[in-house]
């Protein structure tokens, strides 16, 4: 299972990278807004400190548009995934996005159904968002169980990345239900180490 961080910030990037265990790096628009910088500087910056996948999310809501915002994003670095939510407009955006080699990563799946769209379309990744299922009372980890299942019943190459991760048993819940990718906030990365006896 890769790990991902979830996070724009250079510093908690930096030391989870130095851990030896980060694989990629998602962002999203909540997150860039929280830094005082640019999106095109921030994941350059990310690029340069992780040798991975950066999701980068686009924030307009038409296909062309997420379709030219995209191919913008994806020239600042070889390593950037176009996140896209799932819809008709960011399905649109993926195949034509695709055409042009561009990795992307759709976002905001809610049930598997929508993944299985998402990878029909030709997605690279798509991001079940597990916390805020549970938020609102429904099982998070049953739709990733789910969506795992019938990537692998047809031989799906786009990669499940878990993501609105809030808690250690979300994130071994995953690793037991064989997802490609976890993504989670730095100050999880840090609780997973730690155990009362290990102190
Ligand atoms: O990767 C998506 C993630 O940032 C959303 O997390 O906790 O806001 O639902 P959360």
């Amino acid at each position: 299972m890769k790990i991902f961080i979830d996070s724009a910030n250079v510093e908690d990037i930096t030391l989870a990278a130095s851990l030896g265990v980060v694989d990629g790096v998602t962002t999203n628009p909540s997150l860039i807004a929280k830094e005082d910088v640019d999106i095109h500087t921030r994941i350059h910056q990310i690029c340069e400190l992780v040798d991975g996948p950066v999701s980068a999310e686009v924030v307009t809501t038409e296909w062309e548009a997420m379709v030219e915002e995209g191919i913008d994003l994806s020239a600042i670095h070889d390593n950037v995934v176009v996140k896209v939510p799932i819809g008709s407009a960011g399905l649109r955006a993926v195949v034509k996005l695709r055409e042009k080699n561009i990795n992307t990563n759709v976002t905001l799946i809610f049930n598997p159904s929508q993944a299985i769209l998402a990878a029909k379309a030709g997605a690279s990744y798509v991001s079940p968002f597990v916390g805020r299922l549970d938020d609102i009372t429904l099982p998070g980890m049953d739709m990733v169980r789910d969506m795992v299942q019938i990537f692998q019943n047809y031989d799906f190459t786009t990669k499940v990345l878990v993501a609105s991760i809030r808690h250690p048993v979300h994130f071994l819940e995953a690793a037991k239900m064989g997802a490609d990718v976890v993504t989670i906030p730095p100050q999880l990365l840090h609780q997973l180490l730690k155990h009362p006896l290990t102190d």
